[in-house]
């Protein structure tokens, strides 16, 4: 999975809300336990660990995607490295209604607010996504980039 570039200073206006039920936050300081309990279930111990990092930061550079006060979606930013976006993630149940792609301009936008010109996305699995909704470009050369085989001696509990 390669990284991408996006180029913050020329990044579009978000596209209009499509779920008018799904609101768009910063996580606060009490989310982190619910959270990181969702993001380990649903998409494993490496992004809960990536998360966790969001959350250590301040501000936290985690959004949040919440109906009926329900995560159901995340993504960060500056959390495995400085400039990075990632990782994200929509519940299976509520994709293709465009919260993904709110998620990933809420963090880009508080990218570009810090004063970041450029963003990568970090081992950017579904290329596609991110080319059409920020224009983004693979790095070339950067498979495998930062990332390398996760640890094994990792016990699911329960
Ligand atoms: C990638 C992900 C966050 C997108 O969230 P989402 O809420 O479904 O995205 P959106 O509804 O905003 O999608 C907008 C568009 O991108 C497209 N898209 C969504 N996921 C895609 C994918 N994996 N590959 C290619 N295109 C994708 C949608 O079809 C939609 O296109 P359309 O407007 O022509 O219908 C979600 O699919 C997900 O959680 N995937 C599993 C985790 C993951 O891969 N995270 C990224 C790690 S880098």
């Amino acid at each position: 999975m390669p990284d991408m570039l996006v180029r913050l200073y020329a990044l579009p206006p978000a596209p209009p809300s499509a779920d008018a039920g799904v609101e768009i936050r910063r996580a606060l300081a009490y989310d982190r336990q619910p959270v990181l309990r969702w993001v380990s279930e649903a998409f494993g111990p490496g992004w809960e660990g990536e998360c966790a990092v969001a959350f250590s930061r301040q501000p936290i550079t985690c959004f949040l995607a919440v109906r009926e006060d329900c995560v159901v979606g995340f993504a960060c930013h500056d959390a495995t490295c400085r400039g990075f976006f990632g990782p994200t993630g929509v519940d299976p149940s509520c994709r293709g209604l465009g919260i993904g792609t709110r998620l990933l301009y809420a963090c880009l936008e508080d990218m570009k607010s810090q004063g970041h010109a450029y963003a990568f996305i970090g081992g950017a699995g579904p290329v596609d996504f991110y080319a059409k909704a920020v224009g983004a470009t693979v790095v070339e050369g950067s498979t495998p980039g930062i990332y390398r085989t996760p640890l094994k001696n990792y016990v699911q509990e329960g």
